[in-house]
């Protein structure tokens, strides 16, 4: 326990697994590989890594050295970290996002998660062993998520109840007992078991050894093989920076709530390199290197690439055709589903982090009412994601939160750092106590971040966001190069108007909480410059 009754991390290794934790998650395993491969595999590649240097670094570097500064002042999300960084009354509510987009991904993605655990069981007990063919399980599955005729949500809803009660359990018991205790387990689990499976599919024998286009070189060779041409296309950047956005856990409040818990001298800069590197270590050598190639194999790039226009086919229905079809698959199905599931709860229990601190440190709740308060809360919300998912509603909190929050969150990160923690201070929190120094002339990344990210938001908006949100209330908007704009009529979806509503509620609600949280008289108020 810390100054002003604050937890701190128990132990320097415990901090980077916690950070790789809710990084490596179910984007490094299931929507990697699906955004690498519609966008041309080695294609994909460049963008991505330049989008890894711009963007995600720099991203982590802030959001560790602006949690940690905000830890210092006993605040440990996202409007108490920017209240004491930028210590004007308005700052608080433009970390409102660092509180939303967490909690809005938390209550989908405990669902999807859950998935994992349910087809690990299944995997062992064989229960879609006599599915052969990618269409019987496309139907396998949506029996499962009770989307088929006569179907039962069940079992479903079984495993989502044990994921979301295992979920709880970890966040109750606290930062070291519990989330730094799951992680120093899960995550070497992890890694041992993604390199042995790698090593299964690699060393696996051709499925269609009379097929000389389906070898592992090629496999590879469509995931690795740069191809220059494809930098010109503005979507493939932009899918890579959405992709970097996600799999870092950038933008979304959580690592920053991790980094406010260590202490004033506490390594950052190299605790956050290293946690970025594990990241990408997982995404690119084990995710790219698994589910593709093996999909190559099996089913040759065209079918692969019509099977990763979802991220959940190729995880929940690519990858069981494939273990049917090899030795041991119960067993590999196992090791595939449960790393998934590992990778998942690593994740999904620092999106709940934000909100526990906010409770705990802005309103001086203890822990455990704090969880029990906000274990209710998305409890209840989940339900939504888990009912409609026919409905569209779990695309649209996809779409709120990881897509568009996530990315003005990170936006208005970076201004505030530039703008007032300033450069070369933030260079000096960034390497307070720090076990390497990096070049100085690295501090130029800084400004290209922002240039950067704010191109990708103004495509994004106009390319992307304004069709999403135009559609459900009746305009089929469609954005290009080659067509310009055009707008026909459509239906409006009541469904969705009636998510967003829930949104923009949960939205104003957080902000009022801020407002009542900056009355009281707090210890983490002192000092910082936030009154109501
Ligand atoms: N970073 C987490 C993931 O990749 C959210 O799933």
């Amino acid at each position: 326990m810390a100054e002003r009754g604050r937890e701190h991390w128990g132990s320097r290794i415990g901090i980077i697994l916690a950070v790789a934790g809710s990084a490596i998650g179910l984007g490094n395993f299931l929507r990697f590989p699906a955004v690498a491969c519609r966008n041309g595999g080695g294609a994909f590649m460049i963008p991505y890594f330049i989008s890894f240097l711009l963007l995600g670094i720099p991203l982590c570097w802030m959001e560790w050295s602006m949690g940690r500064y905000g830890g210092r002042y006993s605040h440990g999300s996202l409007p108490g970290i920017l209240d004491a960084v930028v210590r004007k009354p308005w700052a608080k509510y433009l970390g409102v996002l660092g509180l939303f987009v967490p909690a809005v991904i938390f209550l989908y993605y405990t669902y999807i998660e859950s998935w994992c655990l349910a087809f690990s069981v299944f995997s062992l007990a064989g229960t879609y062993r006599n599915v052969a063919e990618p269409l019987a399980m496309k139907t396998f599955l949506q029996g499962f998520q009770g989307l088929t005729d006569g179907s039962s949500l069940g079992p479903a809803y079984g495993f989502f109840l044990i994921t979301f009660a295992v979920n709880m359990m970890v966040v109750y018991r606290g930062l070291t007992r519990g989330i730094e205790f799951l992680c120093k387990i899960a995550i070497p689990v992890l890694l041992v078991g993604g390199v042995l499976l790698v090593i299964r599919i690699w060393t696996m024998d051709s499925p269609v050894p009379d097929m000389p286009d389906r070898t592992l070189n090629q496999a590879l060779g469509f995931m690795w093989n740069p191809d220059f041409g494809a930098l010109r296309n503005p979507t493939v950047w932009i899918e890579a920076a959405g992709q970097i956005f996600f799999t870092l856990s950038v933008g979304l409040g959580a690592i920053m709530t991790y980094a406010s818990y260590l202490r004033e001298q506490d390594d950052v800069v190299l605790s956050s390199t290293t946690a970025c590197g594990m990241n990408e270590m997982v995404e690119v050598v084990i995710g790219g290197s698994l589910v593709i190639p093996a999909a190559y194999l099996f089913f040759g790039l065209e079918q692969t690439r019509a099977m990763a226009q979802s991220s959940f086919d190729l995880g929940f229905v690519t990858m069981p055709c494939i273990f049917n079809g090899i030795p041991w698959g119960d067993v590999f199905g196992f090791y595939w589903f449960f790393l998934l599931f590992l990778a998942g709860i690593t994740s999904s229990i620092s999106l709940m982090q934000p909100l526990v601190s906010f409770l705990e440190d802005e309103f001086g709740w203890t822990r455990h009412r704090a969880v029990t308060v906000i274990g209710i809360f998305a409890f209840v919300c989940s339900h939504a994601c888990i009912f409609g998912l026919s409905m569209g509603v779990l695309d649209e909190f996809d779409f709120w939160g990881a897509t568009l929050a996530i990315v003005i969150c990170a936006m208005i990160e970076v201004l505030v750092f530039i703008r007032y923690m300033g450069v070369a201070r933030g260079w000096e929190e960034l390497h307070r106590g720090g076990d390497i120094r990096l070049p100085g002339w690295l501090k130029g990344v800084f400004y290209v971040t922002p240039v950067y990210l704010g191109a990708i938001l103004l495509y994004w908006a106009i390319f992307s966001w304004v069709p999403w949100i135009a559609k459900p209330m009746g305009w089929d908007i469609s954005v290009s190069w080659v067509d310009g704009i055009r707008v026909q009529a459509g239906s409006v979806n009541g469904v969705i108007l009636l998510v967003r509503t829930f949104l923009l509620a949960f939205l104003v609600g957080l902000l009022w909480m801020i407002r009542v949280a900056w009355k009281r008289k707090l210890p983490a108020r002192q000092g910082t410059g936030g009154a109501a």
